[in-house]
């Protein structure tokens, strides 16, 4: 009995990874994985920095933070719906705040003891990308606030089909100076 059976050795393989795993703290393998090179080319330097190196946008100055469009919010990376319109509010905080998700399992949370603080993280559960920190002082009925980076966000308007036809106009100019093409929502 020199040779280890199929199941002894289907046994000790998962072992290993578990005993890998749980040592290798900073390193999660997510469902979606993509390469840092795609990234780079496809992402703007600040989706990247916000996604793949726990970065920060400055307040006020992200594109969705005072976006009102309906619609649902996904993640830059790989896609996947994240949070609605219907539930994001003005926090007064600089970014963009939501106070539910899609769906719960859409993100991960951690705990994150970065510059003194403990905050809890949030990155997209399906490539792991970070998205920004979760609070509890958000309105009812969840009282949560997700602090969410515009750069790691992409958008998808209700009445849209999907993302072409889409040339993003003038992203400036606040709702009120609107009226331009008339007919958005019917037809
Ligand atoms: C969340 O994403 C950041 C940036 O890529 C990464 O440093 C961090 O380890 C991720 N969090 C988890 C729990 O993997
Ligand atoms: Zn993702």
């Amino acid at each position: 009995m020199s040779r280890l059976s199929v199941s002894e050795l289907t046994i000790s393989v998962t072992l290993s990874l578990i005993l890998f795993t749980g040592t290798c703290r900073t390193k999660k393998t997510w469902p979606r994985t993509f390469s840092q090179e795609e990234l780079k080319k496809r992402l703007s330097p600040i989706q990247f920095h916000v996604t793949q190196e726990r970065g920060t946008e400055s307040a006020f100055r992200g594109e969705y933070t005072d976006h009102k469009e309906e619609g649902t919010y996904s993640c830059v990376v790989c896609g996947a719906p994240l949070f609605r319109s219907e539930t994001k509010f003005d926090s007064g905080s600089g970014w963009p705040s939501f106070y539910d998700l899609v769906k719960e399992e859409s993100v991960t949370a951690t705990d994150d003891f970065s510059y003194g603080m403990h905050r809890v993280e949030i990155n997209c559960s399906q490539c792991g990308s970070h998205l920004g920190h979760l609070f509890d002082d958000g309105p009812k009925p969840t009282g949560k606030r997700y602090c969410i980076n515009s750069a790691s966000l992409g958008f998808q308007p209700k009445d849209a089909p999907s993302a072409s036809s889409h040339p993003s106009s003038g992203e400036g100019a606040e709702a009120g100076a609107g009226g331009s093409s008339g007919g958005k929502i019917e037809l």
